[in-house]
């Protein structure tokens, strides 16, 4: 279901959100499953001589979107419209919004937003578009807008906009998470609880790919002073943040960082015929007997787990362990695929156990061993042997287990 939320957000300045819930979407970026959908906010401020709307919606939205914008104001009367990040999430809806604004109004935004509108939609959608340097300040409505770029959060477009007197801060991207929250705000406590796991997913399948770019850039603006004094942060995604609003930029910096949650071990494996999954029961086992906390996803004839669940894990967790088949010679396809978005999207400085059961030959731990090692992960051992886990097998596996747990110690 699709639904459109606008509320008030402050008096002073007049602030209004305009919240699309999208719970038809099943896979974002044609990619990352979202059972728990999305929401894409725009904003919209009216000052004394000017109306400003902060980004817009997606295109496949854009009739709902414009409805719920003419409920607050003639198109005509948008004087100013600010581009923070022109994925077409939020920037799908700008083309019909400038027509019925009669395209009066100015488009700020980056060079290489100016650039990319232009390559998405056309020479006139771009025809009166100011290209705003970072830390540039423009006086709009009587406010002080500061535009501030924080590149590769998580396109080389990106800025954010802090509007000087009121201590807002504009963040889009940056700040945003999945999942279609009950309130519009962080105000309640069991909400934000919920919603968290969401932001880390999000963080890594949409961002994780440029995660040391969300350390810099939040430290660049905790270093212009205005993350701890903020009033309000009105990301593009999700909850609004304006009861603990330095709380978002946390959460974001410890997933960049990759900061872990005490005994919190991920346990990701593939089992055709429970050959690997006898193996993995060893390590759990293990885990459990050291005090550790195994959250496990498994592959197999009977369930598979989404990879961008498995991405959200990641961040958090003290250390992995990669159970695999050799299938045809290579890795299982499906921890193959999963390996390779890890290594892409979530690639941290944690320890690594590798487990492989084969047939006629192992090739799977070897493999998986040669790409940790390209990786900023660890390898602390690999176990692999052939068919059922002998008594000897186990014993390996148990002390790999132990290595692993010394390791994180
Ligand atoms: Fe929400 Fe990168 O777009």
């Amino acid at each position: 279901m699709v639904e459109v939320r606008v509320e008030q957000l402050c008096t002073d300045p007049e602030l209004y959100i305009i919240r699309i819930d999208d719970g038809k979407i099943r896979y974002f970026e044609a990619t990352w499953d979202i059972p728990e959908g999305i929401t894409y906010n725009s904003y919209l401020m009216k000052l004394k001589d000017a109306v400003v709307l902060f980004d817009t919606s997606k295109a496949e939205y854009a009739d709902l979107f414009m409805d719920a914008l003419k409920k607050l104001v003639d198109p005509k009367e948008i004087t100013h419209i600010i581009v923070h990040h022109t994925e077409p999430d939020h920037s799908g809806a700008l083309p019909k919004v400038l027509e019925e604004n009669g395209y009066r109004a100015q488009l700020i935004g980056t060079t290489f937003a100016r650039n990319l509108l232009q390559g998405f939609y056309g020479d006139k959608v771009v025809e009166n578009f100011k290209v705003a340097k970072d830390g540039e300040e423009m006086d709009i409505g009587g406010k002080t807008f500061r535009f501030i770029a924080v590149p590769w959060l998580h396109w080389p477009d990106t800025m954010i906009t802090y509007v000087v007197e009121d201590r807002l801060i504009f963040s889009c991207d940056a700040g945003g998470g999945y999942g279609i929250p009950e309130t519009i705000d962080d105000s309640d406590e069991k909400v934000v609880e919920e919603y968290l796991p969401h932001v880390t997913k999000y963080i890594v399948t949409v961002i994780g790919h440029y995660h040391k770019y969300i350390v810099q850039n939040i430290k660049k603006l905790k270093e212009l002073g205005i993350v701890e004094s903020a009033r309000m942060i009105l990301p593009g995604h999700g909850l609004v943040w304006r009861k603990n609003p330095v709380r978002i930029f946390e959460h974001y910096e410890r997933v960049g960082a990759g900061v872990p949650t005490k005994d919190k071990v991920l346990v990701i494996y593939d089992s055709m015929y429970g050959f690997v999954e006898r193996r993995m029961n060893i390590v759990i086992d293990e885990l459990k007997k050291l005090g550790k906390n195994p959250i496990v996803y498994r592959f197999t004839d009977k369930e598979v787990p989404a990879v961008s669940d498995i991405l959200g894990e990641v961040p958090d967790s003290e250390a992995l362990i990669i159970g695999a088949s050799t299938y045809e010679a290579d890795i299982h396809p499906r921890i193959r695929y999963a390996l390779f978005e890890i290594l892409d999207k979530a690639n941290y400085e944690k320890p690594v156990l590798v487990v492989g059961a084969f047939g006629w030959g192992g090739v799977a731990g070897k493999k998986i061993e040669t790409l940790i090692s390209r990786s900023k992960f660890d390898l602390v051992d690999t176990v692999e042997s052939r068919g059922m886990p002998t008594q000897e097998d186990e014993e390996r596996l148990r002390e790999g287990v132990r290595k692993l747990v010394s390791w994180i110690s």
